[in-house]
């Protein structure tokens, strides 16, 4: 017997079990390229598919993983502290390489239309190029990924939502990746200020795909609403109380939230200052 081409999810379970960083973006990014050159005809057919995704997601020996009361906390303004917002984003980006893969793995027996698993590889290619990017930053100045301790405890949201695809849409792009559009305008300032432009310019990139992947997050919460006949905000408040566990937090970026699709009465009930409403 010959071997079976790899399918979809398969692919997307060998980036998971991929430990190293720039080696497992760089399969993500061959895979993503070999599944829209497939979409498109110009490459061999990729079926969907289903595979046994890894609970955990390999990881590199380094970073050092700490339950975030541990990490040490330094100070924006100094070089290090610039060198460990750096790596934050970059452990960040790297986890998100492996959540959007496992998206497509874990649920790709839910039978979905192709542009979901169109939006996530996307979402991980871009993602694969984000944690690239902020390694390149962190070795211009000298660091490097994998030299500071990183926050454990990032694949919590996967664990919990491993068996409930809205539960997982709620909680990651629409509420862990929408915090990202929160913050980085402020982390984009501060290397503004120290004039470092690569930074700069890496996080701009960042800043506007991001706007993608929470959009996707909620154009396919919706599409599962509407086929379930579900009220969408009703159950975006309940799957997020089951599975987040905390409040919100404010001030949001309304604007790029609404571009995202994400309108104010999803958010704003569930934030620790929650605000009235007109109308609610
Ligand atoms: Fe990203
Ligand atoms: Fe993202």
């Amino acid at each position: 017997m010959t071997d079976q081409p790899q399918t979809l999810a398969e692919r997307a379970a060998e980036v998971l079990n991929t430990a190293d960083g720039r080696q497992k973006t760089a399969l993500s990014r061959r895979h993503a390229a070999a599944w829209f050159a497939s979409r498109a005809g110009s490459g061999p057919d990729i079926e969907t598919g289903t595979a046994s995704p890894p609970m955990h997601p390999a990881r590199p020996e380094k970073p050092e993983l700490l339950h975030p009361r541990d990490v040490p906390k330094r100070k924006p303004g100094s070089e290090a502290g610039r060198i460990a917002l750096l790596h934050a984003v970059a452990h960040i980006e790297l986890n998100a390489v492996d959540l959007h893969w496992d998206i497509i793995a874990r649920f790709s027996h839910v039978p979905m239309p192709m542009g979901f698993f169109d939006d996530w590889v996307k979402a991980a290619d871009e993602e694969s190029k984000h944690f690239n990017l902020m390694c390149d930053c962190l070795e211009a100045l000298g660091s490097h990924y994998g030299a500071l301790p990183a926050h454990a405890g990032m694949w919590r949201a996967a664990e919990d939502t491993a068996e409930d695809l809205m539960g997982r849409l709620a909680v990651v792009p629409m509420v862990l990746e929408a915090r990202g559009l929160d913050v980085t305008p402020g982390m984009i300032e501060i290397f503004r200020k120290a004039q470092l432009t690569q930074a700069v310019e890496a996080l701009e990139v960042i800043y506007a795909e991001e706007v993608g992947h929470v959009a996707y997050g909620s154009k396919w919460f919706n599409f599962l609403c509407g086929r379930n006949n579900l009220d969408p905000k009703e159950v975006f408040h309940a799957l997020v109380r089951k599975y987040f566990h905390g409040a919100l937090k404010p001030p949001f970026n309304e604007e790029k939230r609404a571009d995202a699709g994400l309108p104010p009465d999803f958010y704003w009930p569930l934030a620790d200052q929650a605000r009235d409403l007109p109308g609610s």
